[in-house]
């Protein structure tokens, strides 16, 4: 592996990839407490919630108000998805400084999850952009399907990279790579990776991995030694997606955060922290939590019968 392996930065989205899928909705004030329990934790990256349709979406209603009551810092960046021009709108008179925009390599996913094709998704895009420019608003951008669609099977590898291109020349600084339902494998992973990577630098690119097969940080090493140092997790491995029957949350941040760690990377975040903020938001949530690092912190704090 490569010597730059210590810079690694996690980007949480638990409280909106996590979130948005649960069956039961978390209201303002405790999706508040998780994202300010993430902050405590270390973590100085996390996606706070979504402007979209709430008809789509009725778990990340109100992200507007969770938004504004959480406290601001120097450091902290607090991303929120947009898909179009009107969730653009509602995130600047919220005052939120940086957006995600999310495109499909897919087209059966795109209209499933947007209602529009790949080339109409890249129309809606194009005022958010230019809209973020003159507001001098930071704009990542989303890949999905990276490495396999629900509704198609395979994706071909030269549709991940046009996207991908498109997304980073309109102008987004970073595009994460989704494998949305969580098939991919390692070898697979870093060949989509060094595709990617001939048309967008590699410093540019992130992986977000969702852990439906168990492959999540087996896909996050392999695209470690293609030289990829932002990853996406969720705490508590929470999440799934609606639009994919049987697929799970992404990577869990602990579970991410225990490999990194013990590999001898620094992540800056503390780990216990984290597993109680799992904890917490599972139990508001009625389950247990995906992560075998939860769990395990769970059972050594339980106090004796
Ligand atoms: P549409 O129905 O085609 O939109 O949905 P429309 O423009 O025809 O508007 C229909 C209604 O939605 C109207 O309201 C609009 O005002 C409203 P009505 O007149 O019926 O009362 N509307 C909005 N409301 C709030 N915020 C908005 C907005 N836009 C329109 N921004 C739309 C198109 C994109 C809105 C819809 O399909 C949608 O909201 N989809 C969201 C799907 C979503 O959130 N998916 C999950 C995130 S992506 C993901 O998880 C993948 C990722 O994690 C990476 C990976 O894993 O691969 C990022
Ligand atoms: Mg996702």
């Amino acid at each position: 592996m490569s010597e730059n392996m210590e810079h690694i930065r996690l980007v949480e989205v638990g409280p909106r990839d996590g979130l948005q899928n649960e069956a039961r909705p978390l209201g303002v004030a405790d999706r508040v407490a998780m994202i300010e329990g993430l902050i405590a934790a270390g973590l100085t990256t996390i996606e706070a919630g979504s402007f979209v349709s709430p008809k789509w979406m009725p778990q990340m209603a109100d992200s507007a108000e969770v938004f504004r009551r959480l406290t601001k810092r120097e450091g902290l960046n607090l991303p929120m998805l947009v898909p179009n021009l009107k969730g653009f709108e509602a995130a600047l008179d919220t005052g939120v400084e940086e957006i995600a925009i999310f495109a499909s390599a897919s087209e059966s996913f795109s209209q499933k999850n947007i209602n529009c094709s790949i080339a109409e998704s890249f129309e809606r895009f194009a005022p958010v952009m230019e809209g973020a420019r003159a507001a001098k608003i930071r704009v990542r951008g989303y890949v999905s399907c990276v490495l396999g669609c629900p509704y198609e099977g395979p994706v071909a590898l030269a549709a991940v990279v046009n996207v991908a291109k498109r997304l980073y020349r309109s102008g987004c600084y970073e595009i994460s790579l989704g494998d949305t339902i969580g098939v991919g494998t390692p070898h697979a992973a870093a060949a989509m990776v060094r595709a990617v990577a001939g048309e967008v630098p590699m410093t540019a690119l992130a992986l977000h991995e969702h852990n439906t097969y168990g492959q999540a940080l087996a896909n996050i090493l392999a695209c470690l030694e293609e030289g990829v140092r932002v990853f996406d997790a969720s705490v508590g491995g929470l999440g799934g997606c609606p639009y994919a029957k049987g697929a799970t949350g992404n990577v869990a941040t602990e579970e991410l955060v225990y490999m990194l760690e013990g590999m001898g990377m620094r992540t800056g975040i503390d780990i216990d922290a984290l597993c109680r903020v799992a904890l917490e938001t599972c139990a508001k949530l009625g389950h247990e939590p995906a992560s075998g690092v939860a769990r395990v912190f769970a059972a050594k704090n339980r106090r004796p019968e």
